[in-house]
């Protein structure tokens, strides 16, 4: 019986990872440590039954259509997927697998250590010792201070397992308060769940952790940074997307909110020469969130199981849509109110009508639950 094919858009994704692939399939691997140009990526995926895909490679009906009808699932090595045509894959059945849960203390780490740059302003304060500034200033009353967190508010934008996990690592610092807000209220934290506008009016610290989705789209424009505080920093570790960047430059220039830490951005790369690059009060790092070595094998691994059971036709580990059938069931039963579907339509999702779910159902992405 012939090999099921699967092309693999990087060649980095770790030994481990592309021997479990191997063994069981023929790989067509883009060779170069960056993304493939689209037309190869159009090209090589011609008849193939998998695709293990990273966040680069839009994922899109032409992509689909250019794969063709042998295809049955895409691995994307990430827990977002802004880059995937739900839709798409949808109409064409192709499951698409993550890979939540691997990365979220890599996340979180990164997240508070970004935090912690901007408030306290590591790369500028690197910069006046190369530059000669301390040398000039030496000890000053005034010299590089920041903003402490201790006994402020923290305002966390999505407070899914990421936004959690941040929380969790900045209780030592003492803040006052945690404040929340998202899709839905959530059992079991310490933080209270407040609307976006008090969230943004209240808080020192805005972290946003929540999923690009029609939804969270440029939610943080001129409206949002107005509503802050002056001495607000602003903390962005999901996607660039959620940001109108421009009212964000805007805002910094301005001095509308203090400071901002950015590991996203539009577009990534961004160019070396970004209005972004050259603001002070802006940390800004190359998405690197994920970026430890034990979570990204482990994402790669993640990534490949899901191929292979969406080639065998087992369930994914990860299968994107069903986790929301697991979470809708799990809080219809708490009766907890409505879940957007990915219509766009708001509708209850009830145990029966989760339950009766065909396996390859989209029920959209989870906003604030999938990070
Ligand atoms: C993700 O997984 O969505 C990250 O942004 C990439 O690590």
């Amino acid at each position: 019986m012939s090999r099921p094919k699967v092309y693999v858009s990087r060649p980095d994704i770790g030994q481990a990872a592309l021997e479990m692939l191997g063994n069981k399939c023929d790989l067509i691997i883009w060779p170069n440590e960056s993304p493939a140009p689209r037309s190869f990526l159009l090209e090589k995926v011609k008849g193939v039954d998998g695709i293990c895909c990273m966040i680069t490679d839009n994922i899109d009906a032409e992509l689909l259509e250019a794969a063709g009808p042998n295809l049955k699932v895409i691995g994307t090595m990430s827990v977002g997927y802004d880059h995937v045509d739900i839709e798409a894959m949808k109409s064409a059945g192709v499951k698409l697998g993550n890979t939540p849960g691997v990365l979220t203390d890599a996340t979180a780490e990164l997240t508070v250590a970004l935090l912690l740059a901007t408030s306290r302003r590591l790369f500028e304060g690197r910069e006046e010792l190369l530059n000669g500034g301390w040398a000039k200033s030496a000890w000053g009353p005034g010299f590089l201070c920041g903003q402490g967190l201790a006994g402020s508010t923290v305002g966390i934008y999505g407070l899914g397992r990421i936004g959690q996990a941040v929380m969790e690592r900045l209780v030592p610092f003492r803040p006052a308060k945690f404040l929340y807000s998202g899709r839905s209220k959530k059992d079991n934290v310490s933080a209270e769940f407040v609307d976006l506008a008090t969230l943004l009016r209240e808080s020192d610290f805005v972290i946003v952790t929540c999923a690009l989705n029609a939804e969270t789209k440029e939610m943080f424009n001129a409206n949002a940074f107005n509503l802050m505080k002056p001495t607000a920093i602003f903390v962005n570790s999901s996607r660039g997307g959620v940001v109108q960047q421009d009212d964000l430059i805007a805002a910094l220039k301005s001095n509308t909110i203090l400071a901002a830490g950015l590991d996203v951005m539009t577009p990534e790369p961004l160019p070396t020469d970004h209005e972004l690059t050259k603001l002070k009060n802006c940390v800004i790092i190359p998405h690197m969130g994920s970026a430890t070595v034990q979570s990204r094998t482990l994402m790669a691994t993640m990534t490949v199981r899901n191929i292979l059971a969406g080639l065998e036709g087992t369930p994914l580990p990860s299968q994107v849509g069903l986790m929301v059938v697991a979470i809708a069931i799990a809080s219809t039963n708490k009766e907890e109110p409505q879940r957007r579907l990915l219509s766009g339509k708001r509708e209850n999702v009830t145990k029966s009508s989760a339950e009766s779910l065909p396996e390859s159902t989209y029920l959209g992405d989870t906003a604030d639950l999938d990070r």
